[in-house]
């Protein structure tokens, strides 16, 4: 392993958010429980999702067990958007080129393969520790094919957001942005959530809120997010 000798490591570690209890958890918590929608439907989770999409900004939140499993849910979609739908036991972005953010949490790029994709690194900005839309640009020149691009937003910061946007527009790529760290950031009144296609966000024990587990699909596509309610 390479270590940097010009770095010197923190003393402490510095913890992402941990979890605190504001009062109200335990009555949704027992009222679920009592009324016996201890299950993957019902009142609380209808309620998640009202939020997720009105606090985001986006059309429609879909909750599902995790935020990787909203991502595997945004690459589905974007490949069945992109390359038709795939034949049972083939992935929806088999042997397909995706654009992948190269500094991140591994859950960014494993619902990648997932769908049988072929992730390519694209390089890290300093200023921002995310993606360098300079080094997005020119993957493109070497790859015009690639049609999809998937950006995380790390530790809750994100990127060149907007000029990520612009350069897949211009290429006619879809964006799926890794929200999971950023609920409630934004960038010059920008929501983080509402730059991609598709976003997902997390409510794993360490995010900026959280049901221990969890997180949402976020779309503006109403076809989309209906056709993951039979699939959660
Ligand atoms: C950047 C990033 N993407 C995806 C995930 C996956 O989220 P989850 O644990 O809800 O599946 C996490 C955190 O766990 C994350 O930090």
């Amino acid at each position: 392993m390479y270590i940097r000798k010009d770095i010197e490591p923190f003393k402490n570690k510095i913890w992402l958010a941990s979890p605190t209890m504001h009062g109200e958890e335990l009555k949704y918590m027992t009222e679920a429980y009592e009324t016996n929608w201890m299950s993957t439907v019902g009142e609380n989770i209808n309620e998640v999702e009202r939020i997720a999409a009105e606090k985001s900004g986006m059309k429609y939140a879909v909750g599902l067990s995790c935020c990787t499993a909203a991502l595997h849910l945004c690459c589905k979609l974007a490949g069945e958007r992109l390359y038709g739908r795939a034949q049972i036991s083939h992935g929806a972005l088999e042997g397909r080129r995706v654009f992948c953010s190269d500094m991140t949490f591994n859950a960014t790029v494993n619902p990648v393969v997932y769908e049988g994709g072929i992730p390519v690194f694209i390089d890290t900005e300093e200023s921002s520790w995310n993606m360098d839309p300079e080094a997005l640009e020119r993957a493109f020149e070497l790859y015009p094919e690639v049609k999809l691009v998937v950006c995380a937003e790390l530790y809750g910061f994100p990127g060149d957001m907007k000029r990520i946007r612009e350069i897949c527009d211009k290429h006619g790529a879809l964006l799926i942005e890794d929200a999971a760290e950023a609920m409630g950031a934004e960038l010059n009144g920008i929501k983080c959530g509402t730059f991609g296609d598709y976003s997902a966000v997390s409510y794993n024990g360490n995010k900026i809120i959280t049901g221990s587990a969890g997180g949402c699909l976020l779309t503006n596509d109403i076809e989309d997010a209906a056709c993951q309610v039979t699939t959660r």
